[in-house]
């Protein structure tokens, strides 16, 4: 293989010759002291080889070539398996700028304290420079990055999740506006781990993990961490939300995105296929997990998905849950810590058929059901193109992006929660999406099943004060003059006997039906203290087996639950600040006197 500290390709022939990227590699290079350095291309014959690479080094186990034509497994190192929050840092100038949500550390002390670490991290190892765009080839939404790392697994997965290699060069021209990402796997050591972001510096370094979240440096760290901080200072919006279109049977297009916060079904409903009832109605999908969106000079808010591919939760994931991924991950798909059949077959629990009766689980040990521990890391992922989608939107690589009609804000709240509900403008619309609540899966380490306050889905990845970010997001409001309609879901509430009340999944069909109509100012609605819900015979519920009860409960407003609630954001809101906007606070106390004079009844 062809391997130099000059810009060139395996075939030799050169492929950059800006000067700022030639040098910081140089600088890179001379501190991480790699034995070789490989400029990647993004060609097949490259994917080819490194995966053959990968696969002589036990780093992807090849699965069977009929069944899963072109996928591999690849098991990360059982200390290595999810994001890690306490480990990830924005280093501002100040600590104010990263507020009280964030772990801050001053550049100069993170610099000094991981410049440490990568010291010689890459001693006999190849570096591989990694040149990526985060958006649509040519449109002035999309950022370049450039991802240095000592691992293949990311090479390989960068190339699905992003459009990599020599599109991303041609792009960058001579310009020196990219992000410049560090990644070292080192020893993978959690005492040496550190996910480090400078803003100010469009720079992220990452050490001592190999896990995408922590490690796919275009996603959380550049498309959400460092482009929020861009976004504010540009005047856009980097947000952890799928965008979908929703064509009627006439043709016509809507188009939403949705913030739930990790491992909640983003997926599922970005892949959603409508119930029998709603026949000739399609979804598309543009993104599964995030949105960049700008005002378009009609006053709109246009949406790409920086994203080429799927980072997916596997386990759940089925032809009933989720037909469309299935058939998504059916080729040239990285599987991350999956269980393997014997005949060269995924597994994990929630997967279609029968339990198998042996499988090697996804630490590389045997597993049969008898087995007390998952075969599946309940966090294990699918890497997948996003071209094998069969619904992806045919605008999904469109420059100009997709209008965006609805927000929909979303949470795994087992109480108090509606269905359904539409704010009544922009601020309580922010005052949703400020307010998130979820219960914790485990897509982040740390404990599952706690409700703890999730703005906008956004806690783990908004990279500047969270107050500030509010306040951007409400004045926001006087650049987009055509505006999305707001709504807050939950597809989790449970009754008392704690049963989920809705089905979900396709069903949810039902609810966006009246998100749309809603939009586009069709349909009633019931007005509540907190916003617009659908009235009595709304929600089109034909062809669905649930009884009136159960949807009576499950889209009811329960003003005691309300009050509790609301109370509980003031703590929240102390939380964070001087920078916490005061219209949202006042927006709080009003609903407080609101809810107080509808249960003091007529006096
Ligand atoms: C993800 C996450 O991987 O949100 O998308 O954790
Ligand atoms: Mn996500």
């Amino acid at each position: 293989m062809t391997s130099s500290s000059q810009p060139v390709d395996a075939s030799g022939k050169r492929i950059t010759t800006n000067a700022h990227l030639i040098s910081w590699v140089a600088e890179m290079s001379a501190l991480t002291k790699p034995e070789r350095i490989v400029w990647c291309d993004g060609s097949e014959e490259e994917k080819q080889r490194l995966t053959a690479e990968a696969v002589e080094q036990n780093i992807l186990e090849p699965l069977n070539p009929e069944k899963l034509p072109g996928c591999y497994l690849h098991r990360s190192n059982p200390n290595d398996v999810a994001r890690v929050e306490n480990l990830t840092f924005i280093c501002t100038p100040t600590k104010e700028e990263a507020g009280p949500t964030n772990n801050w550390m001053a550049p100069t002390d993170a610099y000094a304290k991981v410049g440490t670490l990568f010291d010689g991290s890459m001693k006999g190892r190849t570096m591989y420079v990694v040149p990526y765009i985060m958006g649509p080839k040519g449109s002035k939404m999309s950022k370049v990055g450039v991802e240095l790392t000592d691992s293949i697994y990311v090479v390989l997965n960068q190339r699905i999740m992003t459009r990599m290699g020599a599109v991303a060069l041609d792009m960058l021209g001579s310009s020196n506006d990219f992000n410049r990402g560090l990644h070292s796997v080192l020893d993978c050591n959690p005492d040496r781990r550190y996910i480090c972001h400078f803003p100010q510096d469009n720079t992220i370094w990452s050490i001592g993990s190999g896990y995408g979240g922590n490690v796919l440096l275009g996603k959380k760290c550049l498309a959400l961490r460092i482009g929020s901080y861009l976004g504010k200072k540009e005047g856009w919006l980097a947000e952890h939300m799928l965008i979908l279109g929703v064509e009627s049977p006439e043709g016509e297009m809507t188009y939403v995105a949705a913030a739930f916060p990790s491992a909640c079904g983003k997926t599922n409903f970005a892949m959603m296929i409508p119930p029998k009832r709603f026949k000739g109605w399609k979804i598309w999908t543009v993104g599964d997990d995030i949105a960049w969106m700008r005002v378009g000079t009609d006053g709109r808010l246009y949406a790409v998905n920086p994203e080429n591919g799927y980072f997916g939760v596997a386990p759940g994931t089925s032809y009933e849950s989720n037909p469309n991924a299935m058939k998504t991950v059916m080729k040239d798909t990285i599987f991350t810590n999956v269980a393997r059949t014997p005949d060269g077959d995924v597994w994990w629990e929630g997967k279609d058929g029968p339990i198998p009766a042996e499988v090697t689980d996804w630490k590389g040990n045997p597993w049969t059901p008898q087995s007390t521990e998952k075969a599946a890391h309940p966090n294990s992922r699918f890497t997948a193109p996003a071209k094998n989608n069969p619904w992806l939107s045919k605008f999904s690589d469109d420059p100009d992006g997709v209008p965006i009609s609805a927000i929909i804000l979303g949470g795994r709240r087992a109480t108090t929660v509606p269905l359904v509900m539409q704010a009544f403008n922009w601020l309580n619309g922010v005052f949703f999406g400020a307010t998130l609540g979820s219960e914790t899966t485990a897509a982040a380490t740390g404990k599952v099943g706690i409700v703890r306050r999730d703005p906008f889905a956004m806690l783990p990845f908004c990279g500047y004060n969270m107050g500030e970010y509010f306040q951007h997001w409400l004045a926001m409001q006087s650049q987009i003059t055509n505006p999305p309609k707001i709504f807050l879901v939950n597809w989790f509430r449970k009754s008392k006997d704690g049963k989920f009340l809705w089905p979900g999944f396709g069903e949810n069909m039902r609810v966006l039906k009246w998100i749309v109509d809603r939009a586009r100012l069709r349909v009633g609605g019931q007005e509540t203290v907190f916003g617009w819900v659908p009235k009595a015979g709304d929600l089109d519920l034909s062809g669905l087996d649930i009884s009136h009860e159960q949807v009576d409960e499950a889209t009811h407003i329960d003003l005691d639950e309300w009050e509790t609630e609301v109370q509980s954001y003031g703590e929240f809101f102390d939380s964070l600040g001087p920078a916490m906007p005061r219209a949202l606070k006042l927006h709080r106390e009003l609903l407080l006197a609101r809810i107080e004079a509808v249960k003091g009844g007529h006096g």
